[in-house]
């Protein structure tokens, strides 16, 4: 697999404990047919030597941008004009802010001011310094300046906390750059990559295995994703409402891996108990009118809109304004319905490519399918709900039949809510791709 043959690449190091990882991307990189020359910054040689990089490569690691012999040998200049592609791995928090601010008191920030080469960064850090905002400001400054940022990945950090803030496996940032630069003809990826493009009906019974969404991510680099995600809550007076199990983990989960794949996303939620995933933009909303009112101003800029929020069909006709007093045995409550979000979006003559979800306890595809319709939906995610043991609200894991026009199906096995994410993204992405040829 020679997917980088001929790419000329920067593989910056700044400092972290991630930086060990780096060596196996050198190599990774080395295998996919890249040239790869390291530039480390002095916090990354506190973690590995420039003689691992070294040997590795084959190439002088570059470290001083005052170094008289190194500027003889590759100046900064021309390690700037010889690179096709910056890749900074790990990107740490203070690299990102020196970067952002067009900093250039290093080597490796110098290059990066110096260079027209496309840039990937891919973060690592304490879970709590990439959700500060500084960091997620300067982030996205670097992604609105046309970065392109990988992961960071969530579990367990090597400071002992869990979160966001890992830095992705070498495979899979050496994967997403190979996703990005484009697939040369030949390579057998691009047989992986394609194959459940034609994923009909028959076919997919037989894809139940991990497919090859699961490992291959597709990039939504430069689009636009709105994401509706948990429950809405319909007051009845001050102190009461109605409103339903949503965790909102599954739209989380979307957000998350869109950000991953180089998407920008708003999520719209509902009330839930959930962390944002970092370089989200988050709109807490509580009813389905403030959340259609949210929606509507963020529509235009949409390019894919996915509705996973478990919306109240219907909300009380009169709020109470003072708290209802007990008094007689019964009580009946006057309900009327609520704006349908996602069909309303999905009839506006500009519409983003529109993402419906469907829990069902039985006839899934014939009832998934007639939404698809009636709503005037590009694709349903189908979940069957209600059987026994498998419970979706508020578990960590989730199947779908994700279906489109003309017999379009895709059965996505039983996993953790971000795999299976990931590789609905995989099948947006892919239909989307289509939807504009
Ligand atoms: O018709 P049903 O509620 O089953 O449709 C589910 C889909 O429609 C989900 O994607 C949900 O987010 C969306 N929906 C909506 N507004 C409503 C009801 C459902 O956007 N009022």
């Amino acid at each position: 697999m020679f997917s980088l043959k001929d790419k000329k690449i920067v593989l910056g190091i700044s400092g972290g404990i991630a930086s060990y990882k780096s060596a196996i991307l050198a190599r990774r990189l080395i295998d996919a047919g890249a040239e790869v020359r390291v530039i480390m910054t002095s916090g990354a040689q506190a973690f590995i030597t420039p003689l691992t990089l070294q040997a590795l490569t084959g190439n002088p690691v570059h470290t001083d941008l005052l170094d008289t012999a190194a500027e003889a040998a590759m100046g900064h200049i021309e390690l700037a004009r010889w690179a096709d592609h910056i890749l900074i791995a790990p990107a740490s928090a203070n690299l990102l802010a020196r970067l952002a601010n067009g900093f250039a008191d290093d080597l490796l920030t110098t290059v990066c001011l110096a260079s027209e080469a496309s840039l990937f960064l891919a973060p690592a850090m304490n879970r709590v310094m990439w959700q500060n905002l500084a960091v997620q400001n300067n982030a996205r400054k670097l992604l609105e300046r046309g970065a392109t940022m990988f992961g960071p990945d969530e579990g367990v950090q090597a400071c002992g906390e869990t979160g966001a803030g890992r830095m992705l496996e070498p495979e899979a940032i050496r994967d997403m750059l190979i996703d990005k630069l484009g697939i040369e003809p030949g390579d057998n990826r691009q047989t992986i990559l394609t194959k459940p493009l034609s994923t009909s009906a028959t076919e997919s019974s037989a894809a139940n295995q991990p497919s090859a969404y699961a490992t291959h991510h597709r990039s939504l680099h430069g689009l636009n994703i709105v994401i509706t995600a948990g429950p809405t809550v319909e007051p009845i007076d001050p102190v009461r409402f109605i409103s339903n199990r949503s965790s909102g983990k599954m739209g989380f989960a979307i957000a998350s891996a869109a950000i991953k794949q180089g998407a920008s996303v708003t999520l719209i939620t509902g009330p839930v108990a959930l962390q944002t995933p970092g370089l989200v933009k988050r709109i807490d909303v509580e009813s389905a009118r403030d959340m259609h009112k949210a929606v509507l101003d963020n529509i235009p800029k949409a390019d894919i809109f996915i509705s996973v929020a478990a919306v109240a069909d219907y909300r009380i006709d009169q709020i109470a304004e003072e708290k209802i007093k007990k008094s007689d045995p019964g009580m009946t409550l006057q309900l009327v319905r609520n704006p349908d979000i996602l069909a309303s979006v999905a009839a506006m003559p500009e519409r983003p490519f529109c993402v419906g979800f469907a829990a069902e306890t039985q006839s899934v595809e014939e009832y998934a399918r007639g939404k698809l319709d009636k709503k005037k939906l590009d694709m349903i995610a189908a979940n069957h709900v209600g059987q026994a043991g498998d419970p979706v609200f508020g578990s960590d894991n989730n199947s779908l039949d994700v279906y489109w026009a003309n017999e379009g199906h895709h059965h996505i096995a039983p996993a953790q809510k971000k795999q299976v994410a990931a590789e609905l993204l995989d099948i947006i992405s892919e239909r989307l791709t289509e939807s504009r040829h």
